[in-house]
């Protein structure tokens, strides 16, 4: 996909995104220009026939001489107007053009709502509109249709309309582009079959993804990983015959690195529980549970793009977790590569174990906070729901800043306690710790087990169990991948 942007007057486009609010008459540029070529035709739409009121949400089309058309994508209340309000209207309207449209080409116009304080979720300038705008859009146009026999047309080129464009918006549709590439990348990887996507599959990617971005590459099979001492995460991946494998890419920056952060994305390409074997509802869309490796490497790839000053780790430890005649067993004891023993009580919590490994091999990098990213447990659907998702850690400044970030990301988080309390939950009579506890507290349970395998002072996790996948659309995304967090972490990562 391509992105352009353009003076109103110099675009060619045959299909239109138009915003309006429902209690404003101050209709924008586009709108004028466009109700003009319609001779009238859109104003007398909203205040004769009032086939639009303009209440968030709402979608009108309308064409002009049988070869344009007109998205009106409402927005609301003017003063109830949010980023992600405008993100999940841009999203919906998008699928609208989709559609009903057989154009190559989108135009849409950027807006602005500056009369908020500056660090509230409704202020954005057009550079934010830009940014905002790409990844909503994309994610409105999104199909993975590689499977199809019948395949919708599709939008090519997206132009950003502005009369008065400058560095800043230009800025902002770069981000916006690369975030949006990355999401559809880690979409596209979450979507496609297990049966392809396999360690090795992983491995390979990451190697191409090297090249093709000059960035450094490790990847270790599972001889190499016996070498690095990871013994709990090769026990995950003993019951497969797809054998395990553990990447680790490096963007290293043109000057001294501001800062060195090290991103873990859980990357278990399926989960069928091990001998602790899932009911068929809850394996059916196990081939998600890769989703964080899919983020991390759709991240590196736009941290790379934009350039960014910060020297970035893409790791994760990727492994099948089957059931099997060489699985790992309940009961097992486990040493991971930091020294610590793991008694297996359930070997559906994998996740946990393939990171305590990550997470330790990350303590030799020398970084300055290690963010990991998982699919990790079913409980954070219970207390959080599909939208929101849990961050956990052990630094509050970082979890704070982050926190601001999704929200200026148009994605929702919340945090939830790490304590010492938890730790009788997890204890063992034969090792240092068991691997799962009761059935309270589970999403912080795992996120204390996991603490034990860092000595980072900066490490916060991200429970993306909830919001990597959805059974059921939300307001911007429909069912399937979402890519949640690629969109906050590249933010955060350049903040
Ligand atoms: N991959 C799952 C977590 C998950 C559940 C992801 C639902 C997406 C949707 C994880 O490996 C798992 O199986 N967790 C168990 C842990 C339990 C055995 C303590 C769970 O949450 O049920
Ligand atoms: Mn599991
Ligand atoms: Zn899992």
């Amino acid at each position: 996909m391509r992105f352009l942007t353009k003076k109103i007057e110099e675009t060619d486009a045959k299909t239109f995104i138009c915003y309006m609010f429902e209690d404003d008459i101050n209709k924008s540029d586009l709108f004028n220009y466009l109700d003009c070529l319609s001779q009238g035709m859109l104003n007398k739409q909203i205040y004769q026939y009032k086939t639009i009121t303009g209440k968030f949400l709402e979608t009108y089309k309308y064409s002009i001489n049988e070869n344009m058309l007109v998205v009106i994508c409402a927005l609301g209340k003017k003063s109830e107007l949010t980023r992600q309000r405008f993100s999940q209207a841009t999203a919906n309207a998008a699928r609208t053009v989709k559609n009903y449209t057989k154009d190559k080409t989108l135009a849409i116009e950027l807006i602005e709502n500056t009369n908020d304080c500056n660090r509230s979720s409704k202020y954005f300038t057009k550079k934010d509109s830009a940014q905002i705008a790409l990844c909503a859009l994309r994610i409105g146009l999104y199909e993975f249709n590689k499977y199809l026999a019948e395949k919708k047309e599709t939008i090519e080129t997206i132009e950003l309309l502005d009369n008065n464009l400058n560095k800043e918006i230009e800025q902002g549709a770069q981000i916006g582009a690369y975030s949006s590439f990355a999401m559809k990348f880690a979409k596209d990887l979450v979507n496609e079959s297990a049966q392809i996507v396999t360690p090795a599959y992983i491995a390979n990617l990451a190697e191409q993804i090297a090249k093709e971005h000059k960035l450094e590459a490790k990847v270790y099979d599972k001889e190499q990983i016996k070498r690095l001492n990871m013994n709990a995460f090769l026990a995950v991946g003993q019951g497969s015959v797809n054998e395990p494998k553990f990447i680790h890419l490096t963007y290293t920056p043109k000057g001294t690195p501001r800062k060195k952060i090290a991103l873990v994305g859980k990357g278990v390409t399926f989960d069928a529980g091990g001998m602790n074997i899932k009911p068929a509802a809850s394996m059916l869309t196990m081939k998600s549970d890769m989703s964080g490796a899919a983020c991390i490497l759709g991240i590196i790839q736009a941290i790379a793009k934009l350039e960014s000053d910060v020297e970035l780790h893409a790791i994760s430890a990727l492994c099948e977790n089957m059931t099997s005649a060489s699985a790992y067993k309940q009961g097992d004891i486990l040493t991971a590569m930091n020294g610590k023993t793991i008694e297996v009580d359930n070997t559906d919590a994998e996740g946990r174990i393939t990171l305590a490994d990550a997470l330790s091999y990350c303590d030799k990098l020398n970084v300055d906070e290690v963010v990991d990213i998982a699919t990790l447990t079913g409980a954070v659907i219970v207390s959080l729901g599909h939208n929101i998702t849990g961050v956990m850690g052990n630094n509050q400044e970082q979890i704070d800043k982050f926190m601001e970030i999704s929200k200026l990301s148009c994605e929702n988080v919340w945090q939830m306690p790490v304590l010492d309390e938890l730790k009788d939950n997890l204890k063992s009579e034969i090792a240092d710790f068991k691997n799962t506890g009761g059935r309270n507290a589970g999403t912080s349970t795992a996120a204390w087990f996991l603490s034990n395998f860092t000595k980072s002072k900066s490490w916060m996790h991200l429970d993306i169990a909830g919001t990597a996948y959805l059974e059921k659309s939300n307001k911007e995304t429909l069912s399937g991948p979402t890519a949640a967090m690629t969109r906050s972490l590249i933010n955060y990562i350049l903040s």
